[in-house]
């Protein structure tokens, strides 16, 4: 088989995975967006933001030609190629609710290429889109703008994208499942072909389904795991109110329970990042809006909204008042192996100890760049883990990332005005580190 020609558009952590994962398998893939900065950075082989594992094949890519990206030049990029992903942003309004506009205004422009080609193409919608859309806002954006049918003369496809930051391009290559949601049996089957081709044997379990089924599989999925965050936090919280209870050694025989599962049981300061937010809060207001009112999926994001404040708490029945403390923050990003700080329960626990009258220094392996041009120089910013714990009366472990697990007791001991410590992500021993320093920590009942 030929192997399709593919264009991409939206190049965030979807988008450029999609491309590279394409692109190193031999496809030909046009990417296009309306960020001249980003594209000219990846038409240099150089990634935009931080993503272990993507780097080398985005260079190799590049050089060999089988990826290009484009600067708002959507209509080349649909022309020269047989099927389309839109994997643009889909943003909050200030309401909770999504905000489709960069979908509207990239279907349009496909639409309008559409309206030119003469050979059948399909369109993929990537982007986290709530039911409904892609049938009742794309389809007919598509329809009036090419003058053209869909089903007949063009195809459309839901295939949402399940690809975590950090692991995103692994996620990409080897997904759990495939889901793709058809408007038509053709659309489906030429999908579903190209992934089969595109895995060979190792093709994931394909899920067909119709548009809007697909669309609530991803806001169901995240809405989950969100939903089993908020549940062990809770669980934490209980914890911390029973002597010798820990919450760690909870989740893990929870885990052993096949029907539960050991993942996103990890207790800590809550969940952040550019999806679970968004998605559990477009969720909840698109039920709304059905007249169902979303009140397991509410709690949970009451939940994950007090929950950062309680590292503040564990600092406050060390110190009492924070008034000119030195507050160590080890950790910014949203998560490990990730430069983002959308959402990062960082945010919350700086500002609040900030308005406390605190003294923040904070370290990340890579976030910091992002994070000054959100804190500014409202805190202090070090080179480096131990230059972070000079002289600091209190640490809060808010990321765990790899380095951070190395630290010993006599690292926290030797660097710090007084050695307290608050593990915000249950990444120390507890027996170890309460021995020998002020530690407290999410989950543990003392
Ligand atoms: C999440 C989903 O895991 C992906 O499947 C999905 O494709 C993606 O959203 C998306 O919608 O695009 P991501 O936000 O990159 O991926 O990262 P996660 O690993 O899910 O972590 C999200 C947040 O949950 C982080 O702040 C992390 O610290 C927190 N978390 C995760 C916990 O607090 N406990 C856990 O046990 C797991």
């Amino acid at each position: 088989m030929e192997k399709p020609k593919i264009s991409i558009l939206g190049i965030g952590y979807v988008g450029l995975c999609t491309a590279v994962g394409f692109a190193s398998k031999g496809y030909n893939v046009i990417a296009s967006t309306h960020d001249a900065e980003k594209a000219a950075k990846i038409n240099k082989g150089i990634q935009p933001f931080h993503e272990p594992n993507l780097q080398k094949l985005l260079e190799e890519t590049i050089q060999n030609g089988n990826l290009t990206c484009l600067t708002n030049q959507t209509e080349k990029a649909v022309l020269k190629t047989d099927l389309t992903f839109n994997a643009v942003g889909t943003p909050s309004r200030p309401d909770g609710s999504i905000n489709l506009q960069f979908i509207e205004t990239s279907t349009r422009d496909i639409g309008q290429a559409l309206n030119q080609k003469r050979t059948y193409h399909v369109v993929v919608v990537k982007s986290t889109v709530v039911p409904g859309t892609t049938h009742d806002l794309v389809k007919p954006i598509l329809e009036k703008e090419s003058k053209k049918k869909c089903g007949s003369d063009f195809g459309l496809c839901m295939n949402p994208e399940f690809l975590r930051q950090g692991s995103a391009f692994e996620d990409t290559m080897h997904p759990d499942r495939v889901v793709i949601g058809e408007y038509d049996k053709k659309s489906g089957d030429t999908l579903e072909n190209l992934y089969k081709h595109f895995y060979g044997k190792d093709i994931p379990p394909t899920i067909r389904t119709t548009l809007s089924t697909a669309e609530l599989i991803k806001y169901a999925s995240n809405s989950l795991l969100a939903t089993k965050i908020s549940f062990i936090n809770t669980i934490a919280n209980i914890c911390e109110k029973i002597p010798g209870a820990d919450v760690k050694i909870v989740a893990t025989a929870m885990g052993l329970d096949k029907r539960i599962g050991p993942l996103f049981l990890n207790a800590g300061l809550g969940y952040g990042g550019s999806c679970f937010p968004k998605d559990v809060k477009a969720l909840i207001a698109y039920s709304k809006n059905l007249g169902y009112r979303l009140e397991l999926l509410e709690s949970v994001e009451n939940v994950n909204k007090t929950q950062p404040l309680k590292a503040i708490q564990f600092c406050k029945d060390q110190l009492g008042s924070l008034t000119g403390k030195k507050i160590a923050i080890l950790g910014l990003a949203f998560k490990p192996d990730t430069d983002d700080m959308r959402e990062a329960r960082a945010i919350p626990i700086i500002n609040q100890l900030i308005k406390e009258g605190a003294n923040v220094t904070a370290y990340d392996p890579v976030a910091i760049p992002l994070a000054k041009t959100i804190f500014k120089n409202k805190i202090q910013y070090a080179a480096s883990t131990i230059e972070c714990l000079k002289n600091a009366d209190c640490c809060i472990l808010v990321t765990e990332w790899e380095e951070f697990k190395k630290l010993t007791p006599e690292d926290f001991i030797q660097n710090m005005k007084q050695p307290i410590l608050i593990d915000g992500r249950r990444i120390y021993n507890p027996k170890e580190f309460s021995k020998k320093l002020k530690f407290a920590a999410i989950g543990l009942g003392s």
